[in-house]
């Protein structure tokens, strides 16, 4: 989602670091892969098949048949919403299986201010049960290590449309240190315990892959939600990575929300 009072923000920040440091107005590393994510592949059919796509242009994912999670800059705040429309079952969004839903309501977190400050999750609970697969959440906080993410998304910074086909990159975290000293240049203060940064240069999530999950193996090697596509800087730029809500944070939070959806 980009119409937000904080990408804006973000935007203009942006363009004035672009300013004043003098960095090549367009971000580069675009080599034009068939990568909703830069850099990433499509995903065949039924490979993801938790991964939902929100009517505002945001993913999420089934955590529970009824209930999706997704990030907290996607939804306008907690209570009544029968304004989005879900869909899911689907990799490719115009295939004839699509299973659609509706929400009834949402809860966010409850601390969100925007997303570079932490707390970006939100569940909606939808006007029924899908048949379909959920995903765990993960129990351990992550490593340094690789994770999935995917969306339908731009495939580019600077795309003007988004993609009726899930995509999906792998991406290497980044250090929290490291990560927080590229952001802190533009006046943006990660906030370590909440945000996990990932990825590397052409390879990113990137406008419209919100709330999509990140996904990593757990112990026995089923696929587990580790993070939520939350923000970054222009998408894959070379000392910017993109930045994931950290679910072993909130899980605790996450698991009394859904419980009050149910
Ligand atoms: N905030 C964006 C959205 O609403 C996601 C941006 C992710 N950006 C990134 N460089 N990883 O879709």
């Amino acid at each position: 989602m980009v119409r937000n009072a904080a990408s804006l923000v973000l935007a203009g920040i942006v363009a004035l670091l672009l300013a004043t440091v003098g960095e090549p107005a367009s971000a580069g590393h675009s080599a034009a892969a068939p990568g909703g994510v830069v850099g990433g592949l499509v995903a065949p059919q039924g490979k993801f098949p938790w991964a939902v796509r929100l009517s505002m242009g945001c993913g999420g994912a089934l955590t529970e048949p009824r209930v999706v999670l997704t990030a907290g800059h996607c939804v306008d705040g907690t209570g009544k919403n029968e304004t989005i429309q879900v869909t899911a079952g689907v990799t490719d969004l115009r295939s004839r299986g699509a299973l659609i839903a509706r929400s009834e309501r949402v809860i966010r977190a409850e601390g969100f201010i925007d997303e570079t400050k932490g707390d970006d999750w939100a569940v909606i609970r939808l006007d029924r049960a899908l048949g379909l697969p959920t995903l765990p959440l993960a129990q351990d906080a992550i490593g340094v290590g690789r994770y999935i993410v995917m969306g339908w998304g731009q495939t580019r910074e600077d795309a003007i449309q988004q993609e009726h086909r899930l995509h999906y990159a792998t991406v290497p975290t980044v250090p929290d240190v490291k990560c927080a000293v590229a952001y802190k240049k533009m006046g943006v203060q990660l906030v370590a315990d909440e945000q996990i940064c990932a990825g590397a240069p052409g390879i990113d999530t990137c406008q419209g892959d919100s709330g999509g999950p990140m996904i990593g193996r757990g112990r026995h090697g089923e696929w587990v939600q580790v993070g939520i596509v939350s923000w970054g800087l222009g998408c894959a730029r070379d000392g910017y990575p993109g930045v994931y809500s950290q679910i072993s944070t909130f899980k605790p939070a996450i698991k009394v929300a859904v419980r009050k959806l149910r």
